[in-house]
């Protein structure tokens, strides 16, 4: 098979324990001169493939920075940041654009769907840019919304779906391309706590049932006491990094499984 097509397809398997991402000493600065602000002053930070790990700490504390460094949507001051062993402060463009397309899905606070276009739409979008034909990407969006318990929506527009279903849209259009990699900064900030922890049941599951790697930013508690690791940013630093050793339970709503 020639290279071409290599790129098109997902993402191949990455083992259950395999390191998947390395930061050493990664620091961001925004701005530069008086105005410079170092947001990140250090980070180290390893996480194996399989994991569920909930990124905490208060506004301000290096959060979104340090997400938008791992999804490689922005790139450290300084510091190493090796992905499945690859450099990813050394690749060039369309590498990295390559790496993000086989490898991650984003999730984010405000669900980011195009509006006036309907959840199978918004779901194909990711196999658009990818190359996919019509007939692949229909399945596949298909299939990624029913596996968020969307069947039977696939012609809604976001207007006609509540918070939690446009999440669900956002969460399916995330995982259509099948990454290692699920990416979520704040998913549930902008959803009640029932709508919430139906989000959060979600992302184990694709943890659990299906092996995607979840890093998720929260402020809130409840819902990091989903993750099996909790990582506390502040001021720019890791402060503790620690095993959760009672995830909530399916079938438990947060709080009873502690
Ligand atoms: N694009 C940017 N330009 C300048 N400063 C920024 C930018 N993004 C974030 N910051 C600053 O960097 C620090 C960390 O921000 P952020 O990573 O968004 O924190 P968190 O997600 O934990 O709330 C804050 O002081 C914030 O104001
Ligand atoms: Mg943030």
């Amino acid at each position: 098979m020639s290279d071409a097509p290599a790129l098109t397809r997902a993402a191949p398997p990455v083992a259950v324990g395999q390191p998947l991402i390395r930061l050493r000493g990664v620091t961001k600065v925004y701005g530069t001169g008086e105005v410079a602000l170092l947001a990140l002053k250090g980070i180290d930070l390893t996480i194996a493939a399989g994991e569920f790990v909930a990124i905490m700490g208060p506004s301000g504390s290096g959060k979104s920075t340090a997400m938008n460094i791992l999804g490689c949507l922005d790139t450290p001051t300084a510091g190493q940041y090796l992905f499945l062993g690859a450099h990813v402060e050394s690749l060039s463009r369309d590498r990295l654009a390559r790496l993000r397309r086989r490898y991650l899905g984003f999730v984010f606070q405000g669900f980011n769907l195009l509006a006036r276009t309907s959840a199978q739409e918004n779901v194909e979008l990711p196999l658009v840019y990818r190359g996919e034909g019509a007939a692949a990407r229909h399945a596949a969006a298909a299939k990624a919304l029913r596996s968020v318990g969307l069947g039977g929506w696939e012609h809604h527009t976001p207007a006609e779906l509540s918070g939690g279903q446009q999440q669900r849209v956002a969460i399916a259009r995330a995982i259509v391309t099948e990454p290692a990699v699920l990416l979520a900064d704040e998913p549930t900030g902008n959803l009640d706590t029932r709508r919430s922890q139906e989000i959060m049941d979600l992302l184990r599951g694709l943890n659990t049932d299906h092996g995607i790697t979840v890093l998720m930013v929260t402020h809130e508690p409840d819902m990091a006491a989903y993750a099996r690791r909790l990582v506390h940013f502040i001021d720019g630093r890791i402060d503790s990094d620690v095993l959760n050793p009672h995830p909530v339970e399916p079938g438990l709503p947060a709080g009873q499984a502690r």
